[in-house]
């Protein structure tokens, strides 16, 4: 959840606060509660860290660079101790030896701190930070790698940091469990973070540390560590394709509003990769690798938040098109609930961030219970990759607002092309009309851009609603994830409650709801379910209720009050793609006209790492 960044300077110093701001900038996504900085200078360790956003502590720095070898940064969401400048990050310990910054949680840190106040330390902070930062310093003897191993031996929880001593003026420790940790190459310095995109503009070597491992960031190079064990281990360096433009606003305001408008170019490109023409058969050679014969009985999918929904649609689909059953669970519920599993069970995760605890939690209990596992990702390398037996990557590049939707409708486009590959590799469907389902397929991303041309048209609905508090939004079969999903995105932004409903369950409850000032959007694609929305809407107008339609049947609301959207032809299985995109524009401007910070929104985090 938190954002951290370390920076080792290769012979000599350079200005660090250069270096940590720009890059914690671009993991302020994680969390936003709060940011600090710690240089190390020839004169010891200067720390600045302030409650709030990172535009607040860049403010009291001003100008003026902040010379140094070795500097660490922090950007928080808060889980321990309120978003205060006392719990920002870094922390001393109490001897002003050891300074450190982590992301996650250390779950015993209550005994740990009672171990540490039986030997006098005294804390300042609420965190459980400063108790891996004492336990740290009370195994210090000058020795920082083998402190920071010790301590990690003690700690339980997911944790990752980044670790300075104050009398050790190049050398920083990093050390991971359970929360992604990176060493960067850069050829200046190297780097430790919790994201690529902290170094991207620096280097895209990059090496990945495991759970239980360490690096050591010193004059002599780079050195890994088995955590348990102490022995020196051997990494590899891998090169990441993304580039820094990807992870700039590229003249948009927003990176919502750039992530919106990237959809077409890459979801195009997601499709060239794996169906370069409709008459060639879906290219999966991660799926060849795995399921070599028609033997698995169940697709289990997993996932949360906006990524829960892509498994939501993706059950229709695959039940539909690959006829397969498929479960769909929240990971989180997955987590704790024994629902039988076998070996002929295929889990499917789907992770923008490849971090979400919850997830990886869900992904490593079916594992265990005989599973195999694919995982649709976004972020290469990423911890769910590493536990899962394939990845199918979205490729969407970096997604840094914190509500998802480029990386949504990938997912879904990766779902759409795994059904398809089931059905042809297992004769599930009839050739023509995969091949015509193929083509439609592949029209997606143009249909998709003629979208995007009626931003206008969106925005004026978003005008319409702008004082409204409460908004539902209906759909029935694949429509109906794709319902939860607009409302996810309504509430995510802009602080309007909105609900995503079945639209046969509308009258089980929820339309005792409806009255002028509660207005409900219906998604309306064609199919044989048409008919029922329309019945839907027509109970709602009954009732004095306000509707909002997203169509690509516009004429069969003309004759109705209502406010039309229409969106282009496409076979229903497809309709999720181009619905979701009139849906994230208009949550896009109904934040906006509220004035809410679009791509921080509060309480929120892009990458969930904690449980
Ligand atoms: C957080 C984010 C959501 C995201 C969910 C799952 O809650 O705020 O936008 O959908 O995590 O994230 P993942 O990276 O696993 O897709």
């Amino acid at each position: 959840m938190c954002g951290i960044l370390g920076a080792v300077i290769h012979d000599g110093h350079s200005d660090l606060k250069g270096i940590l701001l720009p890059g914690l900038r671009a993991v302020e996504y994680r969390g936003y509660d709060s940011a600090g900085i710690a240089v190390m200078n020839g004169e010891g360790i200067t720390v600045n860290k302030k409650a709030g956003k990172l535009s607040i502590l860049e403010e009291t720095l001003g100008e003026a660079p902040i010379e140094g070898s070795v500097g660490l940064g922090h950007t928080r969401w808060a889980t321990h101790g309120a978003p205060n400048d006392e719990n920002a990050h870094p922390h001393w310990d109490h001897q002003h030896r050891i300074i450190l910054v982590h992301n996650g949680i250390i779950e015993n840190y209550a005994t740990l701190k009672d171990e540490l106040l039986a030997k006098g330390v005294q804390f300042k902070s609420e965190t459980d930070t400063e108790v891996a930062v004492n336990l740290i310093a009370f195994y210090y003897d000058g020795d920082l790698p083998t402190a920071v191993r010790l301590a990690g031996k003690r700690m339980q929880g997911s944790f990752s940091m980044c670790v300075m001593a104050a009398d050790q003026p190049r050398l920083m420790v990093g050390i991971r469990n359970e929360v992604p940790l990176l060493v960067g190459h850069g050829e200046d310095a190297t780097y430790l973070a919790s994201d690529i995109t902290a170094f991207l503009a620096y280097t895209r070597d990059v090496t990945y540390l495991e759970d239980g491992e360490m690096a050591v960031l010193s004059d002599e190079g780079t050195k890994y560590f088995d955590v348990q064990s102490g022995r020196e281990i051997e990494k590899t360096v891998e090169r990441v394709e993304w580039n820094i433009e990807q992870a700039q606003k590229g003249g948009f305001d927003t990176f919502m509003m750039k992530e919106i408008h990237e959809q077409p170019s890459v979801i195009r490109q997601l499709l060239e990769r794996h169906l370069p023409s409709p008459n060639e058969p879906v290219h999966m050679p991660q799926l060849d690798e795995l399921i070599k014969d028609n033997d698995f009985r169940l697709v289990s999918l997993l996932g949360c938040g906006t990524a829960f929904h892509a498994c939501k649609v993706g059950k229709y689909v695959l039940e539909g098109l690959a006829k397969i059953p498929c479960r769909v669970m929240y990971a989180h519920e997955a987590l704790y609930h024994q629902a039988p599993i076998s070996n002929s069970a295929l889990t499917i995760a789907v992770s923008q961030s490849g971090e979400t605890a919850d997830t990886m939690g869900a992904v490593k209990s079916q594992k265990a219970a005989g599973s195999k596992i694919v995982s649709i990702c976004n972020v290469v390398g990423s911890s769910l990759t590493r536990i899962s037996d394939q990845t199918l990557y979205t490729m969407a590049g970096p997604e840094i607002s914190v509500a998802s939707t480029k990386a949504f409708t990938c997912q879904l486009t990766m779902i759409y092309l795994v059904a398809i590959w089931i059905a042809e590799k297992f004769g599930r469907a009839d050739a023509a009309e995969l091949k015509h389902l193929k083509e439609e397929l592949l029209a997606i991303p143009d249909k998709m851009s003629a979208i995007l041309q009626s931003e206008k048209q969106i925005e004026h609905l978003a005008r319409v609603y702008r004082q409204v508090r409460h908004f539902y939004y209906l759909g029935r079969g694949v429509a109906y994830p794709v319902a939860m999903e607009g409302a996810l995105k309504l509430k995510e932004i802009s602080y309007v409650h909105a609900e995503g409903y079945a639209g046969g369950e509308m009258k089980h409850g929820a339309i005792a709801m409806i009255e002028p000032g509660f207005p409900s959007c219906i998604l309306a694609p064609k199919s044989p379910l048409l008919e029922k929305m329309v019945a839907n809407m027509e109970e709602i107008l009954s009732r004095n209720g306000e509707v909002m339609v997203i169509t690509n049947a516009p004429d069969r609301f003309s004759k109705y009050d209502v406010h039309v959207f229409p969106f282009p032809d496409c076979p229903q299985v497809f309709s999720p793609l181009l619905m979701s995109l009139p849906l994230q524009i208009f949550a896009f401007y109904s934040a906006k006209l509220r004035g809410r910070d679009i791509d921080q929104p509060r309480n929120l985090a892009k990458s969930v790492v904690v449980e």
